[in-house]
């Protein structure tokens, strides 16, 4: 991919945007990020993912919201990306029931502007190469046929949260035949790590497990969920960075893909590997308290990515194992909270 022009991408305080960010500066790309930096989860923590970055020449911060039709214009009209990802957008399943607003702002008005930025960009020399977004495993809703795969019907969302990013699909669909913008979009399955987001199950159970208080294990701890990496999440962004889509079956320049491990864990082995990195990198001395309830009403049973045509169309293969990736999780967590003197 060539290293000359901008690559734009929201987000870039975030847990996935960061690491992306980060690994494009050390392979040699120019990188603008964009991020209203709100306090969704701890401001903190984006914060130090941001101080990182903005000690690199490459890197240049725009602090917008995407919702915000004139400011993404006018950081399109300056900056000129050839690449956009976009990742900004206001996540979590449960937040949705008490604050619908933020994601019809972020999730559906935010990424329309994307959307017309990168229309309008074609009418100047510097058109966008290729948009990237990303959606959600949450669109399978409680999809039971498995492994999810983006042939499946996902016309029954069960949260707000799924139906904008379903809507997103649509929406970015309609753009690229319309105005023939190169776009992918990539459904994420559960990611986790270092510096991940605190509103993560994974991430609550570690805080929970700092405070001796239970954890709780809906189903009696007999879930699966289809956890990911980020640094396999970062690698395959990037190799689907490298190649816009051309025109598909019906000759739009539109590709769909599912972005997970494909291997779901269950959740009592899940917790088992958190309490023994965490133990063995000094956060913990002893193993959680483990409340086990009933199903939930509205969760699902499993989550399981069909990979596939990620692998084939570009040799996606997440590597890092649970055991490596939960260490490198709890090795952070021990210094950045020990930096901090709070848990
Ligand atoms: N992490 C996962 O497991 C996961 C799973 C499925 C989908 N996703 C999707 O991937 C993307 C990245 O997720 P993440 O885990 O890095 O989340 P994140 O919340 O850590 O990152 C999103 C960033 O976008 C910023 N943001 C939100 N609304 C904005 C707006 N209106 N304008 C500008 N900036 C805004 C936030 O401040 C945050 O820093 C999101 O679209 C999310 O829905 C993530």
């Amino acid at each position: 991919m060539e290293k000359n022009g901008n690559i734009l991408i929201t987000g870039a305080a975030g847990f996935i945007g960061f690491f992306l960010a980060k690994r494009l500066l050390e392979e040699g790309f120019f990188v603008v990020g964009i991020d209203n930096m709100n306090a969704y989860y701890d401001v903190g923590l984006k914060e130090e993912r941001l101080s990182e970055l903005l000690g690199q020449e490459a890197f240049r911060f725009e602090r917008a919201d995407i919702a915000d039709a004139g400011a993404v214009r006018e950081i399109f009209q300056r900056v000129r990306p050839r690449i956009v990802v976009n990742l900004a957008a206001q996540a979590g399943v449960r937040y949705s029931i008490t604050n619908p607003d933020s994601y019809i702002t972020s999730n559906i008005v935010g990424f329309y502007n994307i959307l017309e930025a990168c229309r309008h960009s074609c009418d100047g020399a510097a058109k966008v190469e290729h948009l990237i977004y990303a959606s959600s495993s949450s669109v399978y809703g409680q999809n039971r046929k498995v492994p999810y795969s983006t042939q499946d019907r996902v016309d029954n969302p069960v949260s707000l949260y799924a139906a904008t990013k379903k809507s997103n699909e649509l929406m970015a669909h309609a753009y690229s035949k319309l105005y023939d913008i190169p776009v992918t979009g990539l459904r994420f399955f559960t990611v986790y790590g270092p510096l991940g987001r605190p509103d993560m199950a994974y991430f609550g159970f570690t805080q929970k497990m700092v405070r001796q208080e239970p954890i709780q294990l809906f189903n009696y701890g007999d879930m699966y969920r289809d956890f990911t990496y980020i640094d396999d999440i970062v690698t395959g962004i990037r190799k689907v960075m490298e190649n816009a889509p051309g025109p598909n079956g019906d000759g739009v320049r539109y590709r769909l893909y599912n972005i997970g491990s494909s291997s779901p864990v269950n959740l009592l082995h899940f917790v088992e590997v958190l309490e023994n990195c965490l133990m063995k990198a000094g956060v913990i001395d002893r193993p959680a308290q483990k409340e086990y309830l009933p199903m939930q009403p509205g969760d699902v049973y499993q989550t399981f990515a069909d990979v596939t045509d990620l692998e084939r169309d570009f040799g996606f293969c997440p590597s890092t194992p649970l055991e490596k990736g939960l260490e490198q999780f709890a090795e952070w967590y021990a210094a950045y909270y020990a930096d901090r003197g709070r848990k």
